[in-house]
């Protein structure tokens, strides 16, 4: 471990899944302290609001030490200068996330220089998980356990068990 290096883990995790806390563990053993910063990407649209996401996070890294759960908003380059924080880290689940994380390191790097960016690879287990896919399986009433944390299961199963109730009544 670093023991004096602090680095930020970014993303809008909306859900967080087990493949996020994976990452989030990895990086945890490798650095002082990790600040996973949730965020709204403007091209997405959310099921889970900023705050909920924050506090999904909270709970299910709170068995963690050394992590921080943040929010932020605008320019991820401008939130880390302003936190003085310069290492961020990023999974790469395949090949086809590379040429986005790519193009993100570039920008966030052009954006400040002194920022630089780690890939993690996740266990294989979860290489194939993401929000959206984990979203489909619950909103289609599959079971989610062996994707998120229990915590995430509950609050998936609540959105759309009203979500169903709401288009019953209509
Ligand atoms: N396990 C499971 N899923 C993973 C994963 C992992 N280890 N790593 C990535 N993913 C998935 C996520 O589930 C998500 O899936 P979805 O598209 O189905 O929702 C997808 O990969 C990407 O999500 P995420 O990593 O949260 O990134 P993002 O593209 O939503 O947002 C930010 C990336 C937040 C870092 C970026 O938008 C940002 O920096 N925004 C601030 C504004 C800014 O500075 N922009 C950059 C300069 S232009």
């Amino acid at each position: 471990m670093n023991k004096k290096i602090s680095a930020v883990y970014p993303g809008s995790f909306d859900p967080p899944t087990n493949g996020h806390l994976d990452i989030v563990n990895k990086s945890s053993c490798l650095f002082s302290k990790i600040i996973v910063a949730v965020t709204d990407n403007i091209n997405k649209k959310y099921t889970f609001s900023l705050h909920k996401r924050v506090d999904l996070l909270q709970k299910s890294t709170k068995h963690l030490k050394n992590i921080r759960v943040v929010s932020f908003s605008g320019l991820l380059a401008d939130y880390l200068g302003k936190i003085n924080s310069f290492i961020l880290i990023r999974g790469l689940r395949a090949l086809s996330d590379f040429e986005y994380e790519f193009q993100l390191a570039l920008m966030n790097r052009k954006l400040n220089k002194r920022i630089e960016t780690i890939f993690l690879i996740p266990d294989q287990s979860y290489a194939f998980l993401s929000s959206s896919m984990v979203k489909e399986v619950a909103m289609l009433g599959g079971d989610t356990a062996d994707f998120v944390p229990s915590c995430v299961e509950e609050e998936l199963k609540k959105h759309f068990a009203n979500l169903s109730k709401f288009h019953c009544e209509k």
